[in-house]
């Protein structure tokens, strides 16, 4: 029975392997990518060491097998990537390499985002201004406890007094909505590459 823990920097390691090997829309993307950390350093990293409180680790004999990361306040958030995380990443990743190989990896594309993240101004942030993202392998999957990663974190949002959350899921990943819908999200807008869903935690 895998254990759910508040994260330690230790499970770092753990967590950028997950994050590789769910980063396909929720299949292993260890193909796409020469270098495998490039995707946690976007979607993983940088929320435990921003907001250790809010990072929860799933462990059971061989390891971290999932997570749950999120920030409270998301364009708190975004100024803190600006000051703090992007800067050692630009130089790390330089900008020449956003350029498309054209051998069907995809560092390309998360060098531009280091780069160029989007950032917009969205009104949604007012009522739901947490976002998550969560992952876990393979074996520990549809066992519930992608459901116990999210009332942990819901329960600490609502402890923090945090009024709603949001998140994006891709086009691609049909189980990952139905998950968030069976959680107690909220499809708010639905696009061509994805949707954006809500929840409110007042209630
Ligand atoms: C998506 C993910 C987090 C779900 O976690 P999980 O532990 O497998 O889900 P749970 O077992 O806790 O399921 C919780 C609820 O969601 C429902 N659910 C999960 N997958 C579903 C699916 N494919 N279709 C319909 N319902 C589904 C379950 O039936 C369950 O409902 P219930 O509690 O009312 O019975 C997990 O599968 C995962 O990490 N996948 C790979 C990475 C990924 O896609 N992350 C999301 C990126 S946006």
């Amino acid at each position: 029975m895998p254990t759910i823990r508040p994260y330690d920097l230790a499970d770092l390691p753990g967590m950028y392997r997950v994050c590789l090997q769910t980063g396909d829309s929720g299949r292993d993307a260890t193909r796409l990518y020469r270098d495998p950390d490039l995707l946690a350093h976007i979607y993983a990293g940088p929320y435990p060491v921003a907001d250790p409180g809010l990072t929860w680790v799933a462990r059971d004999d061989q390891g971290v097998l999932g997570y749950i990361v999120a920030t409270a306040d998301t364009p708190a958030f975004e100024r803190w990537l600006e000051d703090a995380w992007w800067p050692g990443l630009r130089e790390r990743y330089p900008a020449e390499l956003a350029a498309d190989p054209g051998d069907g990896t995809e560092d390309w594309r998360r060098v531009a985002h280091i780069h160029r993240p989007r950032r917009f101004a969205d009104p949604l942030h007012e009522p739901y201004p947490a976002h998550l993202h969560i992952d876990i392998l393979p074996r520990g999957q549809g066992a519930g406890l992608g459901r116990r990663l999210v009332e942990t974190l819901t329960g600490a949002l609502r402890a923090r007094g945090v009024p709603g959350l949001h998140l994006g899921v891709g086009s691609g990943n049909p189980r990952a909505l139905a998950f968030y819908l069976a959680v107690g999200f909220h499809e708010e807008r639905r696009g061509e590459r994805g949707s954006t869903m809500t929840m409110d935690l007042r209630t």
